[in-house]
């Protein structure tokens, strides 16, 4: 296993998915967990499910932690079996507690997936492929490809490497930042903020330095849209929608119970409703939908 894979695979063994609380992991610390958000959030999770066939023998989820979100589990509901895949040995004896028999376990390296080809009538894999060898990446969605069953579909989610849509409210976020220091300054209660090298997924954008005794994050690497489009699209057909248009720190900066929160959140989810493929390529996070078609030639 390659020095980055280590690297990842004791991030999650160790820290990641360690308890933190009840039914809280490590990893959730990067995600916004706030009342305010929770509604925006769930129905950001649930986007995954309109692609997904609703029913069928075994579902691959590559990379799968440990389903840490029980909208996750709605995705297999009314599969046989939910197949997890990840390289943390932790990961899959936590999901093991949550899916039980509806589970297999399975230790494995998203790029090398040790499954005959075209065996499972839906894929997901969410915020994983990110953590791979930049070279590693397209082979691991042509591993995803190669599994999944003619005429099904697999949903692919990880951050784009920048999103021009986050980036129109840098400035506002800063501001917004600043003025929290300023009431923390002055004893004002204040909520945690986020990590600024981290994002939604809670790891480090890249590199593999560590903050104070205890790594926060690991090893990342990301695309942009043209990368999927022309790298990925050539293999097999992509489709690039929305699943989540801004980042955590977006969140936790910009969005307050008490200056409209909700409504905003309410508003945002719509408009990306409306405009799912604008903010699919410029906001934060695609929901990337590829298709197998129903008479798929062999593997390219
Ligand atoms: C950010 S977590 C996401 C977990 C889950 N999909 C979710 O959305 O909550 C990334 C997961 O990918 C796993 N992972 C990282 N590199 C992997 C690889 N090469 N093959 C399989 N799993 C990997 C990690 O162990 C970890 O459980």
């Amino acid at each position: 296993m390659s020095e980055v894979k280590q690297e990842v695979k004791q991030f999650y063994d160790q820290v990641g998915w360690k308890l933190v609380g009840a039914d809280v992991y490590q990893n959730a610390r990067y995600e916004d967990l706030r009342p305010v958000s929770r509604q925006y959030i769930h129905e950001c999770h649930l986007r995954v499910m309109r692609h997904l066939s609703p029913s069928g023998r075994f579902l691959l989820d590559a990379g799968s932690g440990p389903v840490q979100y029980p909208e996750y589990l709605e995705y297999s509901r009314d599969y046989q079996y939910r197949v997890c895949a990840d390289i943390s040995l932790t990961a899959l004896q936590e999901a093991r507690k949550r899916l039980g028999d509806r589970g297999l376990y399975v230790v494995a390296d998203v790029a090398n997936l040790p499954f005959k080809a075209e065996v499972f009538d839906g894929v997901v894999s969410l915020h994983t492929i990110h953590h791979l060898p930049e070279e590693e990446h397209l082979r691991a969605f042509r591993e995803l490809y190669r599994v999944l069953a003619q005429g099904k579909k697999a949903v692919v989610v990880n951050g784009w490497s920048a999103s021009r849509w986050v980036n129109y409210f840098e400035p506002l976020i800063r501001f917004a930042n600043r003025l929290r220091h300023v009431f923390a300054r002055l004893g004002w209660t204040v909520e945690e903020s986020v990590d600024e090298t981290n994002d939604a997924a809670g790891q480090r954008k890249a590199g593999r330095g560590k903050t104070g005794g205890t790594p926060k994050g690991t090893f990342t690497s990301k695309h942009d849209a043209e990368w999927v489009k022309r790298d990925v699209g050539h293999y097999m057909p992509v489709e690039i929608l929305v699943w989540r248009s801004v980042t955590v720190r977006f969140m936790r900066a910009l969005i307050h119970p008490r200056l409209g929160g909700r409504a905003l959140l309410r508003w945002l989810y719509a408009l990306e409703e409306r405009y799912p493929r604008y903010f699919g390529e410029h906001g934060k996070y695609p929901l990337i939908v590829i298709q197998k078609p129903e008479e798929a030639d062999s593997i390219p």
